[in-house]
């Protein structure tokens, strides 16, 4: 406790063993600056407020003056790759289509009929026009207004003035984004780093291969940041430990929009360490429940006499996943053929890097501060010269079903995972609203992601973020390396 701590300052403890750096420093091929970079910031140890997942207000406040100002991923490209191909995204009250266009280029608009404001479409799919059901007012895919039935009642009305209100669009490594804010600076700015440290993985060259979502009972951000820190495997899931580097993952930060953890696999975790495990003992574990490199089942991978159970994993997928998916990993790191690489892009996208096939997730408040859609894609990479696949289409989970129902899609190692991290979620929710003290807290290293989500938060809800704003995003000092 703080009390007895003393000999380190706040945010300099680490959990004693290798950290990813130093794993890093053993790979067999030159590892990327941009992963060697460590960026750990301290920023505060106070607890926050239950009611910051709990308070209708609170959440009245993150829609009016964050949702409304930030970059969001409203679909991946593959989802609407045809002319007159439409994404419906909504969250909470918010609804957008996103529409491509003949000229292949993509343009959002407000889900709304400017007669009496239907939503204009529930759901994705192609059309030729933007036809609402109501009374029949007809848009082009454009926006532009085409028709009105009994247009000799509406004369007061300017086909000129009656286009459809536009949304900024970005896209980026095959994903597309949308913000309300016309103020927000350009998309790759507001971003920063996140081109550079996830351009290497070119998720352009991937599709959706796999795609499940379920409504989790919990705030968008609790659910979220079940994904923030890798700590918590050694209790909710254990049975990873003998591959997973949980405690050892490193943490950095970056700006107000972009933080990541590291995780090295293939390692055994520091909470098995001392207990006799061989090299064979971890990748055998590893090729049983990693799920994230596409497993048959029957693979083997065997650890020659003198090396170590991730040089072996990472020797063996370099050679698969250039047979699997077509294109040459001769150069790829170790880390980059084994390891988590979670990123964030504030407030809801976590994109995984690396080239294994990688992990997205997405988590949208549906609809209110006590309900999140969670999706979680796989990204497949296409092998060149071949049509890119369309997006699979989402399969939409119950509430009676659990991810191991989604295991077509997902694998059931993966599956497994997922169900044991939805376990928790119900329970923090009830749990923040049964608080007495009304807070939380976090740990100052592992939970750094957490902290800074809010600190990001809590600038757009003091309205500095957004509405032409100063906003660059500064690089964090390094942490001092000890000793
Ligand atoms: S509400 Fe859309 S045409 Fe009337
Ligand atoms: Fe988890």
């Amino acid at each position: 406790m703080a009390d007895d701590a003393g000999k380190l300052k706040f945010g300099e403890a680490r959990c004693p063993g290798p950290n990813f750096s130093d794993y890093l420093k053993e790979d067999a091929k030159p590892v990327p600056d941009f992963l060697l970079d460590e960026n750990y910031e301290y920023m505060g140890s106070e607890p926050l407020s239950t009611e910051r997942y709990t308070s209708p207000e609170f959440f009245k406040k993150e829609l009016d003056l964050m949702w409304s100002r930030v970059w969001q991923m409203a679909a991946r490209e593959e989802e609407l790759p045809e002319p007159g191909d439409v994404v419906v995204y909504k969250l909470a009250d918010k609804s957008f289509l996103i529409v491509r266009q003949k000229d292949l280029s993509v343009k959002a608009f407000y889900n709304v009929c400017l007669h009496r404001g239907r939503l204009l479409r529930t759901d994705s799919g192609w059309s030729k026009e933007l036809k609402c059901p109501f009374h029949g007012f007809i848009w082009n895919n454009d926006g532009s207004l085409k028709e009105i039935p009994c247009q000799w009642d509406f004369d007061h009305l300017k086909k000129s003035e009656m286009g459809l209100p536009e949304v900024r669009v970005a896209r980026w490594g095959g994903y597309i984004f949308i913000n309300e804010d016309p103020s927000a600076p350009d998309f790759l700015e507001w971003s920063h780093p996140m081109a550079e440290q996830l351009g290497r993985y070119r998720h352009e060259e991937c599709y959706t291969a796999s795609w499940v979502g379920k409504v989790i009972p919990a705030n968008w951000k609790a659910v979220s940041e079940a994904f923030m820190e890798a700590w918590h495997s050694v209790v909710t899931h254990p049975h990873i430990l003998p591959f997973t580097g949980d405690a050892n993952s490193r943490y950095d930060v970056y700006g107000d929009h972009w933080n990541r953890a590291l995780t090295p696999f293939a390692v055994l975790s520091p909470h098995l360490q001392g207990k006799g495990h061989s090299e064979q003992f971890i990748i055998d574990e590893f090729l049983k429940s990693n799920g994230r490199g596409a497993e048959s089942g029957d693979e083997k991978v065997t650890v020659p006499n003198g090396t170590t159970a991730r040089k072996a994993m990472a020797a063996a997928n370099r050679v698969r996943f250039t047979e699997m998916f077509g294109r040459d990993h001769s150069d790829a790191a170790d880390a980059e053929l084994l390891d988590a690489f979670t990123y964030n892009l504030f407030p809801n996208l976590s994109p995984w890097g690396g080239f294994m096939p990688n992990i997205v997730y997405r988590w949208r408040p549906w609809p209110d501060q006590d309900k999140t859609l969670m999706e979680i894609r796989l990204l497949f990479r296409n092998p060149p010269g071949k049509p890119m696949p369309r997006a699979t289409p989402m399969k939409f989970l119950t509430d009676e079903q659990t991810f191991m129902d989604g295991a077509d899609h997902l694998g059931p190692a993966l599956a497994a995972v997922f169900d044991q991290d939805m376990a928790n979620l119900p329970y923090v929710q009830d749990g923040m609203k049964a608080s007495k003290n009304k807070r939380i807290e976090l740990g100052n290293y592992q939970e750094i992601r957490i902290r800074h989500f809010h600190r990001t938060l809590d600038k757009y809800l003091a309205g500095h973020m957004g509405q032409g704003a100063p906003m660059k995003a500064k690089k964090a000092p390094a942490r001092k390396k000890k000793g």
